[in-house]
């Protein structure tokens, strides 16, 4: 009797695993589902990943420099007549957003049939298979890394725009601003700052040679140039901030400078300044270009007779009223805050500043 105990177990473990495996085929997983995207596009779908990687199957890449961990927020679509966020969506999403739909789509998996909108220019991003063709030391921790676009060939970019890496061998996704001329379309130069015990940048410090094969995506995001504008512009960065600033000034360089420019940057060291002749030059071109790089704390062997202090103070020491400027800010999330305070102090219009944070 007591022998016949687990074969009854067994056979109702058995049973209770079949009717979850069929159950979950029939309502979740395995179902057929269909995406509807902007109202136009039908993608069928079956299993039930989420939105960014579904879409991502489809050769379709919404921004995700985080890889997908709900830590960057730059993955948002809008979904129509959806459910609830989730708490890890919260942080990422405005009042208005809650109210208009706008979800991560890391966060939200295809369980049943979907409509959802995302901007249109996203549908230009691609999958690009690149070969490292430059590696060069910029500063102690700063290194440019040109890439040949293979296939396809060429990237058509906004100046300002970003590229996404994806590190090879890890599952990981980085963003990095395009650092070259946006007529260079088929090359891309990026800036990468060593971050330290970072994964991506660890990579790209310590391990990319020239001839390896790099998978990019792009190009990506809101923060370019505004190119029908005639407004006097002031670009502030730190760091690797320079990138898509060096892709917009390439850009205006070609153009005969048309507007004033005057372009702050901080470091902490001599050390830490990198393209400073470049910068120079193209400003002993045009008189409409002013370059002012600023140390927060030289060291007493630096040899430093330009601007010291924090960047924001020097922004403030230099600026008048910026009523009718426009501001183009690049670096950490910190140091942005800081100088949008400073900005706004000078009577700059919110809608006339434009910044990346490097989150
Ligand atoms: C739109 C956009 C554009 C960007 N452009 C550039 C660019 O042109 N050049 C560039 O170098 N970076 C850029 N970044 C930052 C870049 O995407 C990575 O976040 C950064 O390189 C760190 O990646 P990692 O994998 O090495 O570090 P991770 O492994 O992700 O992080 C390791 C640790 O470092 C911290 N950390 C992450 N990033 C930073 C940082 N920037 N500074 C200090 N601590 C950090 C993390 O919180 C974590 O604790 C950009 C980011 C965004 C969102
Ligand atoms: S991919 Fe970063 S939050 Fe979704």
């Amino acid at each position: 009797m007591n022998f016949l105990v687990p074969v009854i177990l067994i056979g109702v473990l058995l049973i209770i695993s079949f009717l979850l495996i069929l159950a979950e085929k029939l309502i979740g997983s395995g179902g057929e589902k269909i995406i509807k995207l902007n109202d136009d596009k039908i993608i069928p779908v079956t299993g039930n990943n989420t939105v960014l990687n579904t879409l991502s199957e489809h050769k379709i890449f919404i921004p995700s420099a985080c890889g997908g961990k709900a830590t960057c927020g730059l993955c948002k679509f809008k979904l129509i007549d959806g459910g609830e966020p989730k708490p890890t969506e919260l942080p990422f999403l405005s009042k208005q957003e809650l109210k208009d739909g706008i979800r991560l789509s890391c966060q939200v998996k295809v369980s049943d049939n979907m409509k959802i909108e995302i901007p249109k220019e996203l549908l230009n991003a691609k999958e690009y298979k690149t070969k490292v063709i430059h590696i060069e030391d910029l500063t102690h921790d700063i290194k440019l890394v040109r890439f040949q676009l293979i296939e396809p060939n060429e990237m058509i970019f906004k100046p300002g725009q970003y590229a996404q890496l994806k590190v090879p061998g890890l599952d990981i996704i980085r963003a990095y601003s395009i650092a070259s001329h946006p007529k260079e379309t088929s090359q891309i130069e990026l800036i990468i700052r060593q971050v330290p015990k970072g994964l991506a940048t660890t990579f790209v410090h310590k391990a990319l040679e020239v001839g390896d094969k790099i998978i990019l995506t792009g190009p990506y995001g809101d923060f370019y140039l505004q190119e029908e504008s005639e407004r006097e512009m002031i670009c502030i960065a730190g760091g690797s901030g320079k990138a898509p600033i060096r892709s917009i000034l390439y850009f205006l360089r070609d153009q005969g400078m048309p507007r004033k420019v005057r372009y702050f940057f901080g470091a902490v060291t001599k050390k830490d300044l990198y393209y400073t002749e470049e910068f120079k030059e193209l400003s002993k071109e045009f008189p409409n270009f002013e370059y002012i790089p600023a140390l927060s704390a030289p060291d007493p062997n630096d040899d430093w007779d330009g601007e010291v202090g924090l960047i924001t103070e020097v922004v403030d020491r230099h600026t008048a009223d910026l009523t009718e400027s426009e501001a183009y800010l690049c670096g950490s999330p910190g140091m942005i805050h800081a100088c949008i305070k400073v900005l706004e102090k000078h009577k700059i219009r919110q809608e006339n500043v434009f910044f990346d944070p490097f989150s």
